[in-house]
């Protein structure tokens, strides 16, 4: 995984901050060559759970079980279940797992709660997901993550508010990057103006002018008023997303559906490659894009 994902960024080549926004230029051709390494990058994310969950050992839930609510019973749950899909830290490899470093808590505690029923023979909130690959909704990958946390209440809620405190203490160190420099100027209208005459609000509105959403940890449960950090998630996640919004899919935010049925594939696209660049601090000059590349490259020479 992490391989085909340096593939792709080995495809772009420099790195420009404008307005807060990092954005891979292709080398020339600014369209198309962008689109097999995408796609082989799709096509390996793919990968059975089944396969990746044989390959860990096995971990057992009782062994956090007593532990009091903090970091290190976050950080045995993440690297026993989590990790083979978000990374210990969550910074996830891949679009199809969406990263959890920095994310907000009472968002992510939310979540977590969403994807389990809140009674026996109920429908969880967020049951479903566009699957990235194929466009197709099937049931969400996570109903059968947190069936395997405790199943006691009440060491069920010690397991999602460790977590959700491990994830929200780590830190996007690869965050993702705005591909298509055609749409920048669309995507970053529809995130700070709306689209007026449809009645799409400003996305900054409730994500915050950087995309860093806003910090509420006062309230941790399953009807939180969280606003996620949209900045450094990965693009093709964001617009699975949207589009599940969108298409009911997923269940768990009314303003959220209500925001996506008045935006065309096209418009979600733009705006989620925006934010996809977009940097908590608006100013710093962008890194180099690849994760791998050590050395920090200067930014933005002259378009070819
Ligand atoms: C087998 C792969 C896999 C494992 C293991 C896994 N996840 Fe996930 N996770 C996913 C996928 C896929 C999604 C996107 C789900 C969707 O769209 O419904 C996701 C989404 C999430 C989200 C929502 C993020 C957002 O931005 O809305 C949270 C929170 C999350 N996972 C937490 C966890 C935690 C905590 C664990 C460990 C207890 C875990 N996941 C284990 C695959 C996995
Ligand atoms: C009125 C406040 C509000 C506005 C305006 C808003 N959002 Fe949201 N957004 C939310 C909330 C709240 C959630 C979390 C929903 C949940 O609890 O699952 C969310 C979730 C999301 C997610 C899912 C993030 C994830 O990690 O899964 C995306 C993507 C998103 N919004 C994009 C947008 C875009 C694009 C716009 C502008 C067109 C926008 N939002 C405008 C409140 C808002």
């Amino acid at each position: 995984m992490k391989r085909s994902y340096s593939l792709l960024l080995a495809g772009l080549a420099v790195v420009a901050t404008v307005s807060g926004v990092a954005i891979a230029q292709q080398q020339k051709d600014t369209a198309k060559p962008a689109e097999p390494a995408k796609t082989e990058t799709t096509q390996n994310t793919a990968m059975p759970d089944a396969t990746v969950a044989a390959a860990m050992p096995l971990f057992d839930i009782k062994s956090v079980q007593g532990m009091e609510v903090g970091l290190e019973r976050g950080r045995l749950i993440a690297v026993g279940v989590c990790a083979e899909c978000h990374q210990a830290d969550g910074n996830s490899t891949a679009p199809a797992w969406p990263k959890l470093a920095g994310q907000h808590e009472g968002y992510i505690a939310k979540q977590l709660y969403n994807f389990k029923a809140a009674e026996p023979g109920k429908n969880a909130l967020r049951q479903n997901m566009v699957d990235v690959t194929d466009g197709k909704a099937k049931t969400s990958t996570m109903a059968a993550q947190v069936a395997r946390l405790s199943a006691d209440p009440k060491e069920f809620d010690k397991d999602v508010q460790s977590l959700a405190m491990w994830f929200a203490s780590q830190k996007n160190n690869s965050p993702d990057v705005a591909k298509n420099e055609d749409t920048v100027g669309l995507g970053q209208s529809i995130y700070r103006g709306g689209v007026m005459s449809k009645g799409v609000p400003a996305c900054a509105g409730c994500h915050g002018p950087t995309g860093q959403g806003m910090f509420n940890a006062s309230k941790l449960g399953a009807g939180a008023n969280a606003f996620p950090m949209v900045s450094g998630q990965f693009s093709d996640y964001m617009v699975a997303q949207l589009q599940a919004f969108r298409e009911d899919v997923r269940g768990n935010s009314p303003i959220m559906s209500d925001i996506a049925k008045r935006m065309t594939d096209n418009e979600i696209k733009a705006v989620s490659d925006y934010m996809a660049g977009k940097r908590l601090n608006a100013n710093a000059v962008a890194p180099a894009v690849a994760p791998a590349s050590t050395e920090p490259k200067p930014a933005a020479p002259a378009k070819p």
